[in-house]
């Protein structure tokens, strides 16, 4: 990938999320356990690195980014650990290891990511590096529970559990994968645009334009890579959209379409960053691995 800025920005999130898994007494030992296993797990950190990149294009710092990166992926961690659920979509692996709930258990596993949730939102709230601004912190939690929410990823797993074993149109596809995944991924970007203080409201535009495509372009590949990838690179079980009879883009379009389709998104991403200039490079470049990347 873009290595350099990934590991960067992976180390900067990294060193804000590590202290919230210290458990204030010995009887939550377990429960701050099970939430410190799904999070510092090496995940990608794609909706962070998108925090800062686009907190970068408006001229904003990284440090001005910290808090919002640090809530998304908390948020993020928290839908994948529900996600692999029995009652969801019941996987064993998660980013190469047993999901939460095979290395805890069950209620452990729902109530860490119940309690990822709430963290999420106190760091959105209190996290030293936020806008000073009340109102720009305020709309920043109102985005985020949005995009997290029932009308957000929330309702998005909700149509996606909904549509097992259903032929979807594409225009209902496309409503889902917008819920599940772009929903977070688009408020990653405007978080990191929020965070950077720059009120040029053609720019907060223009990103949210691009979040838009590069949320649906992430929920393409990662259907594409479920039929196309293997379990030890992707570190889930490969296979499992098509063992569930989930609707996904390959299934409906083919293959072939499906991977022309992500990269016309990539497209209509990368164009709308047609009026930035070099300070939108690490934004072209997720773009460009999120429809590349092979994990
Ligand atoms: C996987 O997300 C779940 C989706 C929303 C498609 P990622 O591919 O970002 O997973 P991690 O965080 O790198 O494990
Ligand atoms: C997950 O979509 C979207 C979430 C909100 C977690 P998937 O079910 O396709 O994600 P993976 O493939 O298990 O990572
Ligand atoms: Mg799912
Ligand atoms: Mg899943
Ligand atoms: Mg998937």
């Amino acid at each position: 990938m873009i290595l350099e800025y990934q590991k960067r920005c992976q180390a900067r999130v990294d060193a804000s999320l590590e202290p919230l898994f210290q458990a204030p007494h010995a009887e939550l030992e377990r429960l701050y356990q099970a939430m410190r296993y799904s999070v510092m797990n090496g995940g990608k950190r794609v909706r962070p690195l998108l925090v800062y990149a686009a907190c970068e294009a408006l001229e904003g710092n990284l440090g001005q980014a910290d808090g919002a990166a640090c809530a998304v992926e908390l948020i993020h961690a928290y839908s994948l650990v529900h996600d692999d659920l029995p009652a969801m979509d019941d996987d064993d692996l998660r980013r190469g290891q047993p999901t939460t709930h095979k290395a805890f258990d069950e209620a452990s596993a729902i109530l860490a990511g119940d309690a990822l949730q709430s963290l999420a939102f106190g760091v959105l709230s209190t996290h030293r590096s936020n806008p000073q601004d009340a109102e720009i912190r305020l709309q920043m939690i109102e985005l985020l529970s949005q995009a997290a929410g029932p009308a957000g990823m929330v309702g998005g797993q909700a149509i996606d559990l909904g549509s097992v074993g259903l032929q979807l149109d594409q225009q209902a596809l496309e409503i889902m994968h917008r819920h599940k995944t772009g929903a977070l991924i688009e408020a990653s970007v405007r978080l990191g645009a929020l965070a950077s203080g720059n009120r040029n409201s053609t720019a907060h535009q223009a990103l949210q334009q691009y979040a838009r495509a590069i949320g649906l372009a992430f929920q393409v590949q990662d259907d594409i890579l479920d039929v196309e990838s293997d379990t030890a690179t992707l570190g889930k079980t490969q296979g499992k959209d098509e063992a569930n009879h989930k609707p996904t883009y390959p299934a409906l379009l083919g293959l072939d379409a499906a991977k022309r389709y992500a990269l016309e998104l990539r497209d209509q991403a990368l164009q709308a960053l047609q009026p930035f200039g070099d300070s939108a490079e690490p934004l072209r470049k997720l773009a460009r691995y999120i429809v590349e990347r092979r994990s």
